[in-house]
């Protein structure tokens, strides 16, 4: 079969690092007999340069027709001037609501080849290979009432709320246990229970959902302790299930255990219809251009892509040798480049990883 792939490259090193990405999809759907259609779309700067929109409703509507959307990053400094609702970052949270994903995965995992590349003590890193699952619409974010208010007294107050219903909880544990399942059995529900009514009923509904997984482990943990066992011994964790708020910071407090934000893929998913597949880290105006961006991240959110939307779990899995044997053969980009590696180009990497 076919499947209809929206790509979006965006600013900054977007386009080096999608055009390896696709090139490796390419490849790899020859080999296995399915076939991509790629439809191209705007976003970003560039959307907001070409159509004075970051996410033209174009882009949006390709999105909502597509299988899957296949995206780089988008951003730049020079952009930092314009209101809100014209940066390019606003188009990354259209997308998602347009899209309505509510669920965010960040696979965490150390290769082997890299261990030393880290600057943190091998018997900690070693070995880690978690996902952090965050959920994506709800919390404090969105919860009403928001706002900076006016008292009686005149005197302003910040406020936001942070709100889940049952529905929520319920639906995003489903997506955490699910992988569990397919992973290593294990899920971490991560929340402030001893303090919030919030987590509460989080707590009281992952519990419930659980007995629909009697193969999966679930814990529990308060998200303070969280932020320090994911520093003092990550490996103790295989799935890690958690709300928008502690999410954000988790994600990326887990993100750094590797050294490396170009080698960290991502993936937001909804109920049904396109998921959204893009490297963690932005769009890096310092590095574009010149050919120094690694593109594993977008490579290895494309092998997501084929494992979560378009149910092709044997070529996600030969993308993801291939970048290792890459890596056992000692080529590097500049960000994960230690002393005795052979340095190349983006545009190299791509190569290499073609060829294995
Ligand atoms: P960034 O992730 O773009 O860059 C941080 C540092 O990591 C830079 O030194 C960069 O050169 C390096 N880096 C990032 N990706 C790399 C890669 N693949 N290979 C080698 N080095 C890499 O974050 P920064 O600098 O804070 O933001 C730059 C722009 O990106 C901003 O406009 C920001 O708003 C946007 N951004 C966009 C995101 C997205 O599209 N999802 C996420 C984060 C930031
Ligand atoms: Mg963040």
């Amino acid at each position: 079969r076919t499947y209809r792939i929206t790509a979006l490259a965006g600013d900054g090193i977007g386009p080096e690092i999608l055009q390896v990405g696709r090139a490796i999809l390419d490849a790899v759907a020859k080999r296995m007999g399915f076939g991509i259609q790629w439809q191209e779309g705007l976003i970003g700067g560039i959307a907001y340069e070409q159509t004075g929109d970051p996410l033209p409703p174009e882009t949006l509507k390709m999105a909502q027709d597509s299988d899957a959307v296949y995206l780089a990053a988008v951003g730049d400094f020079k952009y930092d001037t314009l209101p809100r609702e014209k940066r390019p970052e606003r188009a990354l949270l259209g997308l998602r609501a347009g899209l309505s994903l509510f669920a965010n995965l960040r696979p965490v995992k150390i290769l082997p080849q890299l261990v030393d590349a880290s600057s943190l003590k091998r018997e900690v890193i070693e070995g880690i290979d978690l996902m952090v699952v965050r959920e994506l619409t709800g919390g404090i974010y969105f919860g009403q009432p928001k706002g900076i208010f006016t008292d009686a007294q005149g005197s302003r107050r910040g406020v936001n709320t942070m709100v889940y219903s049952e529905a929520e909880v319920d639906r995003i544990a489903r997506v955490a246990f699910d992988l569990a399942q397919k992973r290593g059995h294990k899920l971490c529900s991560v929340d402030k229970a001893n303090v919030l009514e919030v987590s509460q009923l989080w707590r009281e509904r992952v519990t419930a959902v659980a007995a629909e997984y009697p193969d999966v482990e679930l814990s529990h943990m308060y998200v303070d302790n969280a932020a320090m066992q994911l520093v003092r011994w990550p490996k103790q964790f295989d799935v890690i299930l958690t709300g928008n708020l502690f999410g954000d910071i988790l994600s990326d407090e887990a993100a750094m255990l590797t050294g490396s934000i170009g080698m960290l893929p991502s993936a937001s998913l909804g109920a049904s219809g396109p998921g959204v597949y893009e490297p963690v880290h932005g769009s890096a105006p310092d590095i574009a251009g010149q050919d120094k961006a690694n593109p594993i991240a977008q490579v290895l959110s494309g092998a997501m892509m084929l494992r979560y939307s378009l149910d092709q779990p044997e070529a996600a899995a030969q993308i993801e040798q291939a970048v290792e044997a890459v890596l056992a053969q000692g080529y590097r980009t500049g960000d994960i480049y230690s002393e005795g590696m052979t340095l190349i180009g983006c545009q190299e990497m791509g190569e290499k990883i073609l060829a294995m």
